[in-house]
């Protein structure tokens, strides 16, 4: 038997939720069992499954006795706090948070050193496409991984395919991503670029093996485009996408999220709505693309559960590209993301 604890029942939370009761005889011997579940307003909670288990204070959670905490609250703080004296009390943590692995992964990777437990975050990157384990494991022992060239959020790809397809506003096709739970709870993240920044800082520190800061990156969101651009870019053949890049140059690296023109011809001008698409380039392997759907209940909660029976199993993997020095950008370089 496994003990479980959740931060947050919301979107993701109840997906996880969901599996666990989906999959739990899959696992035979090592069945998953829910402890305690943290959330802000345990009203609106009465009628779910594991009502009971639900609380609102963390100290009540932190002591259930538990193997593995599961963080799906968002936001730094007081995530920070919660997720730290976890792992000073020894528990392994899975997160599907790219606020924290991308501003306070340093001190959250030395600390599970210390306490010899493991912190994993495949969904924090791309919701439920898998890129955080082969980038970790084979990719980056296997090749020097020249660049990355991305799609990495899916409300705002969500908002620009509705925007163009359907001839939605940008404020309506907004709406329907929050409905959808595609976005954050405060969605200017998404829309001024900032979670795919995060994301693409996340992908890069591990695939250049050197610490790259998400505000270091050049970044511009989606909220200056409007239907005349839509009309420009079908006349010229191309699609409007917010693409996430970054190379490795020969001493730095050069990183950006910014909307660009993308040709019809290009694969991830077919990337649409919630999907997200990341291209990794490799000295050996050469192109490789991971295609799916980057946000959502059950796509992400696929690579929370992901994380939670790799753990259970003891497979494991090393992070430690999040410490030492941050990597100083090439931002001279003013090369298009296309
Ligand atoms: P939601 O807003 O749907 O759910 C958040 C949950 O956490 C809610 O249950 C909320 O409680 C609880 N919570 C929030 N703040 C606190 C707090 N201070 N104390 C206690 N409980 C708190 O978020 P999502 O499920 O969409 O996202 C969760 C995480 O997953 C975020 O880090 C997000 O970036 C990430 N993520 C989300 C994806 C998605 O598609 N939604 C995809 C990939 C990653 P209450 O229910 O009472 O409000
Ligand atoms: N708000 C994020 C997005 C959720 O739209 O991509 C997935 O990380």
């Amino acid at each position: 038997m496994v003990n479980i604890a959740l931060l947050g029942y919301g979107v993701v939370g109840s997906g996880v939720v969901e599996l666990v009761e989906r999959y739990n005889d899959r696992l035979g011997r090592k069945e998953i069992n829910i402890v305690s579940i943290l959330v802000r307003n345990k009203s609106k909670h009465r009628d779910e499954l594991y009502s009971d288990l639900i609380t609102e204070d963390i100290n009540e959670l932190l002591n259930k006795g538990f193997d593995i905490l599961v963080e799906v609250m968002g936001g730094l703080h007081p995530t920070y706090e919660y997720v730290e004296s976890a792992i000073k009390a020894n528990k392994n943590i899975i997160t599907a948070n790219k606020d924290l692995i991308a501003e306070l992964g340093e001190p959250l990777f030395l600390l599970a050193k210390e306490h010899g437990v493991t912190l994993r975050f495949e969904a924090s990157v791309a919701g439920g496409i898998p890129i955080i384990k082969p980038l970790t494991e084979s990719l980056r022992s296997g090749n020097n991984i020249e660049s990355i060239k991305a799609i990495l959020n899916g409300t705002t790809n969500f908002i620009l395919t509705k925007m163009d397809k359907e001839g939605l506003e940008y404020k309506e096709a907004l709406k329907i991503a929050q409905e959808l739970g595609f976005a954050e709870a405060n969605p200017e993240a998404d829309v001024l670029g900032y979670d795919a920044a995060r994301k693409l800082a996340i992908l890069s520190s591990i695939a250049y093996d050197q610490k790259v800061y998400w505000k270091d990156i050049i970044t511009e969101g989606i909220t200056n485009i409007d239907s005349k651009d839509f009309k420009y870019a079908n006349s010229i053949n191309c699609k409007i996408k917010l693409v996430a890049q970054s190379k490795r140059n020969k001493d730095s690296i050069y990183a950006a999220v910014k909307p660009v023109l993308i040709s019809n011809e290009d694969k991830l001008a077919n990337v649409d709505n919630e999907f997200n698409s990341v291209t990794v380039t490799g000295d050996a392997v050469g192109e490789l693309i991971f295609t799916g759907k980057g946000a959502g209940k059950l796509p992400t909660a696929s690579a929370v559960f992901g994380d939670l029976i790799d753990l259970i199993e003891n497979r494991t993997y090393t992070v430690d590209c999040f410490k030492g020095n941050i990597s100083e950008l090439d931002n001279s370089i003013s090369q298009s993301c296309e």
